[in-house]
């Protein structure tokens, strides 16, 4: 277990925050292309076997990071890992974990911090979407949703933060949120808009905490992305309002974007890549939109 001081030692948890120096150097000399690059960094991306974490985690390869890819199917992680690693010739590595259980979170936060030699950036991408009318969501979707898209951003920052204060030299979280951090899209998303206004919630509230250790704490938040899990959840979503008679709209009325088209995976990722990089130092705590104009 890392080292930590007691909140109260930490510099700026007190109200006295604004008079306190924080330790986010100044790049403003530092060329653009050292800015973009995540050379010699070491990143955790979750749900990163398909959908956004893998248009994520490969973005972040590209820049120069050395990876590991947590997800609950190994398998597919795995053969993440390896494309990556051979199509940008950095370390990745892949291991089962589930982000809502504790010790699953710190066993792979143990693990990346030992096998890449600390943690840099950590996304907390891995999400769930059910969908049902409220009238006929079952506890068990309202509880495996908030253990997935709240507890499991709490139980990842947590593990980051620890680690990367440990050596004292910072890092960057990113929280993957949603439009649904900040409206309701579609019908049947009680749990899962909840979830998503909690996560975005606590970004703010964790900067906060994390600001005197040199941790920045980012969201992003896509608007409706096709991905495999996206699909299936909104197919079984329509199927479960009409088991119930009810009407659900259809699929396009997501898409409410200004720029003639659905986002893909890879323009979620190059938002992720903007917060993980020194490029965008001067932000913590906020939550980039990248939804095409959909929330305006
Ligand atoms: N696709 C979209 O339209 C969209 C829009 C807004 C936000 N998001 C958010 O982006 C994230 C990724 O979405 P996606 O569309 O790529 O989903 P996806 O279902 O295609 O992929 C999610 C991945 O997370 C993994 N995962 C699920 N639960 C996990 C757990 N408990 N522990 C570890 N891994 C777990 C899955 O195995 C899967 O590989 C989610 O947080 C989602 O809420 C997606």
């Amino acid at each position: 277990m890392p080292r930590l001081k007691p909140y109260a030692q930490i510099p700026g948890s007190s109200t006295q925050r604004s008079t306190m120096s924080f330790p986010f150097a100044d790049v403003t000399n530092r060329p653009l292309s050292e800015l973009l690059s995540l050379r010699g960094r070491r990143a955790v991306v979750t749900g990163a076997a398909q959908g956004l974490g893998k248009a994520i985690a490969s973005r972040l390869a590209e820049a120069g990071a050395d990876l590991l890819l947590i997800d609950l199917n190994a398998d597919a992680a795995d053969s993440a890992a390896t494309e990556l690693a051979q199509r940008y010739g950095v370390r990745v590595l892949s291991t089962r974990a589930d982000v809502a259980d504790a010790a699953s979170v710190v066993a792979a936060a143990d693990f990346a911090a030992a096998e890449l030699g600390g943690i840099d950036v950590w996304v907390n991408n891995a999400g769930i979407f059910p969908n049902a009318p409220v009238t006929v969501m079952p506890d068990e979707m309202w509880d495996s949703t908030f253990a997935v898209n709240a507890r499991g951003v709490f139980l990842g920052a947590r593990e980051a933060a620890r680690r990367m204060s440990a050596d004292g030299s910072g890092g960057v979280i990113v929280n993957i949120i949603s439009t649904a951090g900040v409206q309701v899209a579609f019908p049947g998303m009680a749990a899962y808009v909840g979830s998503k206004h909690a996560a975005l919630g606590m970004t703010k509230s964790l900067a906060v905490d994390l600001a005197p250790l040199g941790i920045r704490v980012l969201g992003v938040a896509p608007s409706f992305v096709p991905t495999e899990g996206n699909l299936a959840a909104a197919k079984a979503g329509a199927e479960a309002a009409a088991a119930a008679g009810i009407e659900m709209p259809p699929l396009e009325v997501m898409n409410k974007s200004m720029i003639g088209r659905m986002g893909t995976p890879d323009d979620i990722a190059r938002v992720v890549l903007f917060a993980a990089s020194d490029l965008s130092m001067i932000m913590t705590g906020s939550t980039l939109m990248a939804d095409g104009g959909e929330t305006l």
